[in-house]
């Protein structure tokens, strides 16, 4: 029977693997995490929770935010919108590259999960202003994670706001080609807030369920549609790991989603969510700890959807 001990021995079997990682420094304040952190989470589809190591740890959710404000996104706007102005396929290219918003054809980002198309998808958030469509976001992540007291980390929030120029030229490229129809500035101020909400394993886990059920909470509560629900996991496996999510769809096998600050968002469809951190990355921004115990979970319990 899979338990909390077989998740122990995971971890201390994976510390190891987190030595040969870095924590991410391009962002002023993430270095502060520890490098042999590793925590894990599981909450099965009959709510039964299995949880080790550092899994109550917060950190800032990153990119993992990205398939969650894609969701609200399509509340607000529909499928077909959001969908004219990004596109559905991986790059093999890193999360933060530029060079294809110009190469290809169309100008659009190629997907919702790299860092340009997920601030495209940030200026579609409905709100007068930047505070009010964060406050939908948060609320948005709250309900999700069935968390009522997320919070968000002004240091890292302030720090990728000051230097985040990389993303800022991506955003006035965009705007330049009506990819972004607001004002730009307020669509990064949401995305870099966004990034820096703080969470732990044990509500990516929650989130990873939710998402295994289509779109349903614990309570038995609808909160999105079935097909939003499929369109984000679609994404997260084909483009959730960036330029490695072809290898990771082999190793692991099922829709996850990565984030700098160390964690990992995975849903097994119909079965369970699983949360993990581990701010050890490797080369490619994934959690070089997270991954290897993904790997191995995916083994003992046979969870490849493939
Ligand atoms: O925009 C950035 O670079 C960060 N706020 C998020 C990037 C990220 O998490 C990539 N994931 N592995």
């Amino acid at each position: 029977m899979f338990g909390e001990n077989i998740l122990h021995d995971l971890i201390l079997k994976n510390k190891k693997k987190c030595q040969m990682g870095t924590v991410a420094n391009y962002i002023p304040g993430l270095d502060r995490a520890e490098k042999e952190d590793l925590g894990v989470c599981i909450i099965k589809s009959d709510n039964q929770i299995f949880a080790s190591g550092n899994y109550k740890q917060k950190f800032t959710i990153q990119s993992i935010s990205k398939p969650l404000v894609l969701l609200l996104a399509i509340i607000d706007n529909g499928e077909d919108y959001v969908f004219s102005k990004i596109g559905m396929e991986p790059t093999g290219d890193a999360f933060n590259s530029i060079k294809k918003l110009e190469t290809c054809i169309h100008h659009k980002p190629f997907n919702p999960m790299i860092n340009a198309g997920a601030i495209a998808v940030s200026s579609m958030i409905k709100g007068n202003n930047s505070d009010e469509k964060f406050e939908r976001i948060i609320k948005f992540i709250e309900k999700i994670s069935e968390n009522p007291e997320l919070e968000y980390d002004h240091e890292i929030y302030s720090g990728e706001k000051r230097t985040g120029n990389r993303n800022r030229s991506m955003a006035y490229f965009m705007k330049n080609d009506n990819i972004i129809e607001g004002e730009v500035e307020e669509a990064l101020d949401v995305y870099f807030k966004q990034c820096s909400i703080l969470i732990t394993a044990m509500d990516l886990a929650r989130i990873g369920l939710f998402l295994s059920k289509d779109g349903v909470l614990s309570t038995g509560e609808r909160v999105i549609s079935e097909r939003a629900a499929k369109i984000a996991k679609s994404l997260m496996i084909t483009c959730g790991m960036y330029d490695g999510s072809g290898e990771f769809a082999v190793k692991v096998g099922f829709p996850s989603k990565s984030g700098v600050g160390g964690g990992i968002l995975s849903s097994v469809p119909g079965k369970m969510g699983i949360g993990v951190y581990g701010p050890a990355l490797d080369q490619k921004g994934n959690s070089i700890g997270g991954y290897a115990i993904l790997e191995d979970i995916s083994k003992l319990m046979s969870l490849s959807i493939f």
